[in-house]
């Protein structure tokens, strides 16, 4: 689903944490090992599909997770499976074939959790503008919050297909951008 599809007003107004603490590698973790090969697995959310109702749905966020997210997380075990395979033969060519398909679907992983982990209903902290050192540092690099979701909306729309619009800050530099990623 394309995060921009979300990303309106009223969505970010109702469900975003108000309290986003730093998420890298959130949800990546869960993994078990299989001929020496992590197999990814899916995060369990935070919250019931429909705890985030009426801004998303329980029907969508269940689709979403257990199809939408499981399929990227399938299809990135897989790759990578194949990859242990190409490299075990030497196979420089399937090898380099793979690296599309481990781009697409690790990143839909990656994008996946990080998404799940920034939503909250609105009795556990969502459903407020951000506010502390988040929405010091949002106020500052764009101004405001409206400012934000606007900056947010028109990146989102000049993208083609679906995609991602991420803002995010860098623990080791003290400010916040907006960065563009997919799928
Ligand atoms: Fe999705």
């Amino acid at each position: 689903m394309a995060a921009r599809a979300l990303l309106t007003r009223k969505t970010l107004a109702t469900v975003l944490r108000n309290d986003a603490k730093p998420i890298i590698g959130a949800g990546i973790a869960a993994a078990t090992h299989s001929r020496g090969l992590h197999v990814y697995t899916l995060p369990d959310l935070d919250y019931d599909y429909g705890a985030l109702e009426p801004a998303i749905s329980g029907e969508i966020m269940q689709l979403h997770h257990q199809k939408h997210h499981q399929t990227y997380i399938t299809n990135f075990n897989k790759a990578l499976e194949q990859l242990q395979d190409a490299v075990a033969k030497k196979d420089s060519s399937a090898v380099v074939k793979l690296q599309g398909a481990i781009k697409f679907n690790g990143g839909g992983h990656v994008n996946h959790s990080i998404f799940w982990k920034n939503l909250a209903p609105v009795r556990e902290g969502g459903g407020e503008p951000p506010k502390g050192s988040l929405g010091w540092a949002i106020d500052t690099h764009f101004g405001s919050f409206e400012a934000l979701v606007q900056k947010v909306n028109a990146e989102g729309a000049a993208l083609q297909g679906s995609g991602w619009v991420v803002s995010c800050a860098d623990s080791e530099i003290p400010s916040i951008s907006s960065i563009l990623t997919y799928p």
